[in-house]
């Protein structure tokens, strides 16, 4: 489908410049030369993104954009703005303007990117927008946010094993999602509506573990005051979550092979065998084959386990989920905490992509959590993300080549860093700078406020 973009600009040279550059592309251009044209196509259609000239003869589009916002509340819109009035664009963007692009364009591919960034967003708003309406239909299962094409191959796998009542084994980092991969594939089996038992072995120990797997009789050990199930016999025409299956006790390994060799158990204090069919999904952050070749593992639990093995990639392997999953749980947190903060501004989805992410999505997800529980119902600038993020996204830029940051957020970097450098050796004196940096005087100040740099008055 081709994106919609409205350019509301009086000046025949930019409009014309939009003409061309959009001339080949699946881009689909409606242009307006004044606020009263603007509103009339803004009325009749659903852009993907408005570009804005500021000075409009018969207005201001700063006051067009806050318009339009209140009839659509996540319209992505771009502002075009002369050097001299920069600190209003930036104070849009304060209000949820996505960026502002300043007037004349220098350089003709960084405007292409911001407007492929600005309609990246919005191609993730409208994606949030359908699953709400999926969750608000409420079926309660989990949610999977994969838009990425080795997450798009993965739940291809996913959705292929599901049904069959297979073993499957899922390795990833950890907080790469196996759990929520897990009950995914339980929900689309058969067995969706048999129990769900997850035990994760790193957690108890061995005794407790056993005992919760195999369940007991009536004093089978001190403290067993009653017969108790376990989940071998719970689980029955259910699923299993082994969750840290490398973190099983060799003891435990052996018992665990001999119920999926005799698809029987028995109960601690018992010697009765009872049947039980359940299916088995194991999970493991460490790499199960190096587990056994160091010994740790036994090779002929794993050969029984790894049936199908899915593995979920770091986060940093598939940068293009980071946007849809942060919306995602920008959405759930403000529903969950009754707030409305947001958007993103660009500065703050830059950071977010170009972040490492050891800790994966559940860092992400505590990231935006910790975002939206700061805000006072506003725009979510890039220092309320928490700035390690982004110095370690830095740092390791440095040692990589293949880990290079956008271009955008490369310079906003490198420009923080300088003007405040710049500052310090000038002392806070602006002529100074100016004289140093060779930058005009009145340019400093606009520098600055771009790249955030904090002076001290
Ligand atoms: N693709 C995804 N879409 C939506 N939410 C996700 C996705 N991946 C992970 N999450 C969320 O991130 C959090 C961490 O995921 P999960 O617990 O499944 O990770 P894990 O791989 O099991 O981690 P660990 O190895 O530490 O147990 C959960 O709250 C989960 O709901
Ligand atoms: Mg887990």
């Amino acid at each position: 489908m081709k994106s919609k973009i409205l350019l509301v600009d009086d000046d025949p040279f930019t409009r014309s410049l939009f003409e061309n550059l959009f001339r080949n592309g699946d881009i689909d251009l409606t242009t307006a030369t004044n606020v009263a044209q603007a509103r009339q196509a803004f009325d009749v259609g659903d852009f993907h993104l408005v570009i804005l000239d500021q000075r409009l003869p018969d207005g201001n589009g700063l006051d067009l954009f806050a318009e339009m916002r209140r009839l659509r509340p996540r319209q992505t819109a771009l502002m075009i703005t002369g050097h001299a009035e920069v600190r209003d664009a930036m104070r849009a963007v304060r209000d949820g303007l996505f960026d502002y692009l300043t007037k004349p364009f220098e350089n003709l591919e960084e405007l292409e990117a911001v407007i492929a960034k600005a309609l990246e967003l919005d191609r993730a708003y409208r994606e949030i927008a359908d699953l709400k309406e999926i969750l608000t239909a409420g079926s309660g299962d989990p949610i999977i946010i994969g838009h990425s094409v080795a997450m798009e191959k993965l739940l291809a796998q996913l959705r292929q094993a599901a049904p069959l009542d297979t073993t499957v084994l899922i390795e990833g980092e950890s907080g790469t999602g196996k759990e929520v991969m897990a009950k995914m594939i339980h929900t689309m089996s058969a067995r969706k509506r048999g129990p769900m038992k997850e035990l994760n072995c790193g957690a108890l120990s061995e005794a407790l573990a056993e005992a919760a797997l195999f369940g007991y009789e009536k004093g089978a050990f001190t403290g067993a005051v009653k017969t108790t199930a376990g989940y071998f016999e719970e689980a029955d025409n259910g699923t299993i979550l082994l969750d840290e299956i490398a973190d099983m006790s060799p003891k435990l390994q052996v018992s665990l092979l001999r119920v999926l060799q005799e698809g029987t158990f028995v109960r601690l204090g018992s010697t009765v065998q009872r049947p039980s069919n359940f299916r088995l999904i194991c999970a493991t952050n460490k790499p199960l084959d190096q587990e056994v070749a160091a010994g740790r593992f036994r090779s002929d639990l794993y050969y029984r386990i790894n049936v199908v093995p899915l593995r979920v990639p770091a986060l940093r392997e598939r940068r293009d989920d980071i946007l849809p999953l942060a919306l995602f749980f920008l959405d759930h947190f403000n529903r969950k905490f009754k707030k409305s903060a947001g958007p993103l501004q660009a500065d703050a989805i830059a950071s977010l992509e170009a972040c490492q992410w050891t800790g994966n999505v559940r860092e992400l997800k505590h990231t935006i959590e910790r975002a939206v529980v700061i805000n006072t119902g506003g725009p979510i600038p890039c220092a309320d993300l928490g700035l390690v993020c982004t110095a370690r996204a830095t740092s390791d830029t440095s040692n990589t080549s293949t880990q290079l940051l956008p271009y955008r957020e490369a310079r906003l970097q490198f420009e923080r860093s300088y003007f405040t450098n710049l500052l310090q050796a000038a002392d806070g004196n602006v002529s100074e700078a100016s004289r140093i940096s060779g930058v005009a005087r009145q340019n400093i100040y606009g520098h600055m406020e771009r790249a955030d740099v904090v002076t001290k008055s």
